[in-house]
C-alpha cells in the first residue's frame, strides 16, 4: 500500500509517498481502506518540527489525523462493526499516518459515516468538527443570547464553531480575510469583519467569549474585547501558556481556555448526527496523494480557504 511518511524534520519537500506492506490488525483492531484523508495545520507543525515535545523526534513517521473510508478487516473481538461499513474517524493526533491506503484504528476512534454526506466531507470533520464542538460547547460554555467573536473564522474550525455558536443561540461575529466574508455569511454569521479593513481592536462591542483560530490574538489584546466575566479561547497549548493561564485563571472574572483537543468516537457521532441535519461541510479543494506536497504547500501557505483532502481510493 501507498503511505505518505518523512525521515526528518522540514518543509513539505521532506514528505515521500512510500510503498509499505499492508498492516495487520489484533482481536480488538480493524482495519480501514481510506477513501479520503484531512489536511489539517497540525499537520505541518509536526511535521516541521515545530511540536516535537509531543510528536517525539522518532522516524519514520506518517502524516495525517483524520480520514473517512471502508472497513477492510475486523478483528474477532470487535462488536460494531463489519467489513464494508462505511466510517470516519482520527488517528493518534501526534502519531498520524491517516495519508495511507489502509490504516488500522480500535472502534474508540471511529463513527459511521452519515450516508448523506460524501467521503471528502466525512474526513474533514473529525479534527475540525471536534475541536469546534470542544471549543464551543465545553472551553467557552457558549448559550443562547450570548455574543461570540471568532476570529479566523473562515478556516476549518472557525466554518464548523460558527455554526455550533449559532445552534446554541448565541449572536456570531465573523473576523476572516476578503476571500472568506462570504463563506463565514453563508455558515451563518451574523456580522462578519475583514480584518484587512477593519481592526478587531477598534470594535465597540464586547464579548461573552472570544475564539482566535488565527494564533495571533494574544490574551492581553482579547481582554479589551471582552466582558467582565468573558472567556478567551486560544489554540497553541504551549506548557509556558498553559501555566499562564491556569494562573490567570484564579484571579480574573475573564478566563482564558486553551483547547488541548480530546477527540472521541461519541463526538463523532455528535458530529454525525449534525451532519445528517443541519451541519453545512463545505470541502474547498481534492488532491491525488501523488501531490501530497502539492497540497501541503498550497494549503500551509493559506491558498486554500477553508478545508481540502487528499484522495485515496
Ligand atoms: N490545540 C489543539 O488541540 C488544536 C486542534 C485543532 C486545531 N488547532 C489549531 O487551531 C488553529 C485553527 O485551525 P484551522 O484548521 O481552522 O486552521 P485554518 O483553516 O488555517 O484557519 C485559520 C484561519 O485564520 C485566519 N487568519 C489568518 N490571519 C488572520 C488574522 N490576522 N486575523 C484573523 N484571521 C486570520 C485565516 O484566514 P485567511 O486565510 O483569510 O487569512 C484562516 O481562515 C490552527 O492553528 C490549528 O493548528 C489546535
Amino acid at each position: 500500500m501507498r503511505k505518505v511518511l518523512y525521515d526528518r524534520f522540514g518543509n513539505e519537500q521532506v514528505l515521500m509517498v512510500r510503498e509499505q506492506p499492508t498492516p495487520t490488525i489484533a482481536q480488538n483492531q480493524l482495519l480501514i481502506q481510506v477513501k479520503a484523508a484531512s489536511i489539517n495545520p497540525l499537520d505541518w507543525k509536526i511535521y516541521r518540527g515545530e511540536m516535537k515535545l509531543l510528536s517525539g523526534s522518532t522516524f519514520p513517521k506518517g502524516v495525517g489525523i483524520d480520514f473517512a473510508g471502508i472497513v477492510a478487516q475486523v478483528g474477532a473481538g470487535v462488536t460494531d462493526y463489519r467489513a464494508g461499513d462505511a466510517v470516519f474517524g482520527f488517528l493518534e493526533v501526534f502519531k498520524g499516518g491517516a495519508l495511507a491506503d489502509y490504516v488500522v484504528v480500535t472502534e474508540t476512534a471511529i463513527a459511521p459515516k452519515p450516508a448523506s454526506i460524501s467521503f471528502d466531507q466525512a474526513a474533514v470533520l473529525p479534527v475540525t468538527g471536534l475541536a469546534a464542538l470542544q471549543i464551543v460547547d465545553e472551553l467557552a460554555a457558549v448559550g443562547p443570547g450570548q455574543e461570540v467573536l471568532i476570529n479566523g473564522a473562515s478556516g476549518g474550525v472557525g466554518l464548523f464553531a460558527i455554526q455550533r455558536a449559532k445552534q446554541r443561540g448565541a449572536r456570531v461575529t465573523a473576523v476572516a480575510g476578503p476571500a472568506g466574508v462570504e463563506r463565514a455569511t453563508q455558515m451563518g454569521a451574523d456580522a462578519v469583519v475583514d480584518y484587512t479593513k477593519q481592526a478587531i481592536s477598534q470594535l465597540a462591542q464586547r464579548f461573552d467569549a472570544i475564539i482566535d483560530l488565527s494564533d495571533k490574538l494574544t490574551f492581553a489584546e482579547a481582554r479589551q474585547l471582552l466582558k467582565s466575566r468573558g472567556t478567551f479561547v486560544s489554540m497553541l497549548p504551549s506548557p509556558l501558556g498553559l501555566v499562564q493561564a491556569f494562573l490567570h485563571n484564579l484571579f480574573s472574572g475573564q478566563k482564558h481556555r486553551i483547547l488541548i483537543l480530546k477527540p472521541t468516537a461519541a463526538g463523532l457521532r455528535t458530529l454525525a448526527d449534525l451532519a445528517e441535519h443541519q451541519l453545512q461541510i463545505p470541502v474547498e479543494k481534492a488532491y491525488e496523494l501523488a501531490n501530497v506536497r502539492q497540497a501541503y504547500q498550497e494549503t500551509s501557505q493559506g491558498k486554500v480557504k477553508g478545508k481540502a483532502v487528499v484522495v485515496l481510493a
